[in-house]
C-alpha cells in the first residue's frame, strides 16, 4: 500500500503507519507544502491533504486506486465530495481539534478590530505616537453589544461561550436554513437567541462568520447585507473568504458604513483585496485560525488516525460521506 501526503505534518506518519500497516510505502515531504502536482498517484492508497490541495475529478482520476483522503482541516470546500463518493473514497477532516483555536482567533479579531490595536501597533512601529491623547485611536466598547454568529456550529458556539463571559448578548443565524427558520425564529440554544441572518446583520454590533463556504453561503456578506449593519459594526470572518464579497466590504469600510473588520480569510488567497490591503480599519491574519502547535499536532494526528482505520478496513472516527468502508 501507498501513503502520499502533500506536506510535512508535526507528527510522524512514516513511522504510525508503518507500524500499523508494515510494508506500506509511506511519503511525506521533508518540509512545507509541496501538493500532488506532478507526483505520480496511480497506486495511491491514501492522501493526506491540506486545504491548499483541490481533490477534484481530475485528480480523482489519477488515482485509481484511493481508498482515503484525509484532509488537515475542518473545512472541505477544496474536495469534490461527490466525486469522491461517487469513486467510493472514504473522506476525512480534523473537527472538535480546532474548535477553541479557532474560536480564539476569531476573539482576538473582535478585540483587535474594536480597539484598533493594528492602527496602534503601526503608529508605535512607525515611531509617529507622540504621546497619550485622549482621542487618540477610539474604538468600540463591546461589553452590553450583541454578537451575531452566522453558522452556530462548533466553533461559533465555542465564540459564543467567549462573547457571554465577555458580558456580550448572543444571536445566530443558521444559513442551512434562512428563510424556512420562521418556525423558529427567536428561539434559544443556551444563551443565544436565534434569527434569520438578515434579521442578524441588522441586530449584531459585531458579526462573526463560522460557516463553512459552500453554494448557498458564497458571497454571503455582500453589499445589501453590510448596507444593514450599524456604522459602529465590525465584522470577524475566521471561516472561508468566500463567503463575503471583499469589494463591498472594502467599499463599506472606505465610505465609513462598517466601523472595522477582522479577517483571516481570503477569497483568493494568498492574494488580499487591494482595498482591504489599503484599509488602517481592518485586521489582517494570515489564516492562521487553528494555527497552535497542539491543535496542528491533533489535526495531523487525527488524519493519520484516519488513514489507518480506512486502510485496516475500519470506520474512521471523522468520516464526512456515505461510503462503504471495505
Ligand atoms: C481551516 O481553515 C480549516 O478548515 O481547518
Amino acid at each position: 500500500m501507498r501513503v502520499v501526503a502533500s506536506s510535512a505534518l508535526p507528527i510522524d506518519l512514516v513511522a504510525q503507519v508503518q507500524a500499523a500497516l508494515p510494508g506500506t510505502r509511506v511519503e511525506v515531504p521533508a518540509s512545507g507544502h509541496v501538493g500532488f502536482d506532478g507526483v505520480n498517484l496511480t497506486d495511491a492508497d491514501a492522501l493526506v491533504s491540506l486545504l491548499l490541495d483541490r481533490i477534484d475529478e481530475a485528480l480523482l482520476e489519477r488515482a485509481p486506486n484511493l481508498r482515503v483522503v484525509a484532509n488537515c482541516a475542518v473545512g472541505l470546500d477544496n474536495i469534490d465530495l461527490g466525486a469522491a463518493t461517487a469513486a467510493g473514497i472514504a473522506v476525512c477532516n480534523t473537527p472538535d481539534v480546532l474548535t477553541e483555536a479557532t474560536a480564539e482567533l476569531a476573539f482576538a479579531l473582535m478585540l483587535a478590530a474594536a480597539r484598533r490595536v493594528g492602527e496602534g501597533e503601526r503608529l508605535v512601529r512607525a515611531g509617529a505616537w507622540t504621546g497619550w491623547a485622549l482621542d487618540q485611536l477610539l474604538g468600540v466598547g463591546l461589553t452590553g453589544k450583541t454578537l451575531g454568529i452566522v453558522g452556530f456550529g462548533r466553533i461559533g458556539q465555542a465564540m459564543a461561550r467567549r462573547a457571554t463571559s465577555f458580558g456580550m448578548r448572543v444571536v445566530h443565524a443558521d444559513t442551512r436554513d434562512d428563510g424556512a427558520a420562521a418556525g423558529q425564529r427567536g428561539s434559544r440554544d443556551g444563551t443565544a437567541q436565534r434569527v434569520t441572518v438578515d434579521e442578524l446583520f441588522a441586530l449584531a454590533d459585531v458579526v462573526s462568520l463560522h460557516c463553512p463556504l459552500t453554494p448557498s453561503t458564497a458571497g454571503l456578506v455582500d453589499a445589501r447585507r453590510l448596507a444593514r449593519m450599524k456604522p459602529t459594526g465590525i465584522l470577524v470572518n475566521t471561516s472561508r473568504g468566500g463567503c463575503v464579497d471583499e469589494a463591498a466590504l472594502a467599499e463599506a469600510l472606505r465610505a465609513g458604513r462598517l466601523f472595522a473588520a477582522g479577517l483571516d480569510v481570503y477569497a483568493a488567497e494568498p492574494a488580499i483585496h487591494p482595498g482591504l490591503l489599503a484599509s488602517e480599519r481592518v485586521v489582517l491574519a494570515p489564516h492562521i485560525g487553528s494555527a497552535t502547535t497542539e491543535t496542528r499536532t491533533q489535526m495531523a494526528q487525527l488524519c493519520a488516525d484516519a488513514v489507518i482505520a480506512v486502510l485496516s478496513g475500519q470506520r474512521p472516527t471523522n468520516l464526512v460521506n456515505d461510503v462503504v468502508i471495505r
